[in-house]
């Protein structure tokens, strides 16, 4: 997993809570042979999971709500941390179209141990897009947060349909409608 998913959830953690909660987190959560939590280094995705969970019982939240909250926060920094990713694109399908093709499969190849979740996208209509999401975690709602931030971010009205495929989270098939 790649590093700048703890460190954006720290500041996710911290904003919900506050600087004292995030190292009683990582207390709690952190396992012997862990390494520094820089973006760049691999880590353990139990270990997130178990913050994840962890900050989900302090504050209430519902794990859910908490994926999806975090992918929406995700989403924003990546438009501030990846800007030149936005510069060229206006249409919200095209660009949750690309995010496999030009985005995962980059990350994949700068960051060998990274590991993005891959999306099987067609695109049966020009207002519809199917992704089909399978992930090594558990994640779904998370996706979820991050599609639904994306088409406000470019200022659409899109309906999107989350389909959970088992009961792992680990794989969905999201339908993404625009309305004009
Ligand atoms: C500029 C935009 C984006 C960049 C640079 C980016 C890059 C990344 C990176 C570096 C990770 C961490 C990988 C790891 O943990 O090893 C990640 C995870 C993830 N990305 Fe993207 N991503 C972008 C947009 C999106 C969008 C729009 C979606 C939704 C369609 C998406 C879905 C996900 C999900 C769900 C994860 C969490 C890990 C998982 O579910 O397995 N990403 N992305």
């Amino acid at each position: 997993m790649h590093g700048l998913m703890f460190r954006e959830f720290f500041m996710f953690a911290e904003d919900a809570t506050s600087k004292g909660f995030v190292q009683d987190m990582i207390g709690a959560s952190r396992k012997a042979n862990a390494s520094d939590y820089d973006a760049s280094g691999p880590y353990d995705q139990d270990e997130l999971i178990a913050m994840m969970d962890f900050l989900a019982r302090r504050t209430g939240y519902e794990f859910d709500e908490l994926c999806n909250d975090f992918g929406r926060r995700l989403f924003h920094r990546f438009t501030v941390l990846y800007q030149e990713l936005f510069e060229d694109q206006t249409m919200a399908l095209d660009f949750l179209h690309g995010i496999e093709a030009h985005i995962h499969e980059h990350v994949r190849t700068l960051v060998p141990k990274s590991q993005p979740p891959s999306f099987e996208v067609s695109r049966p209509k020009p207002d519809e897009l199917i992704m089909h999401y399978r992930s090594a975690r558990p994640f779904a709602d998370l996706c979820a947060g991050l599609i639904e931030a994306s088409l406000e971010h470019f200022g659409v009205n899109a309906s999107v349909d989350h389909r959970p495929i088992g009961d792992t989270k680990s794989e969905a098939v999201f339908t993404i409608t625009t309305h004009s």
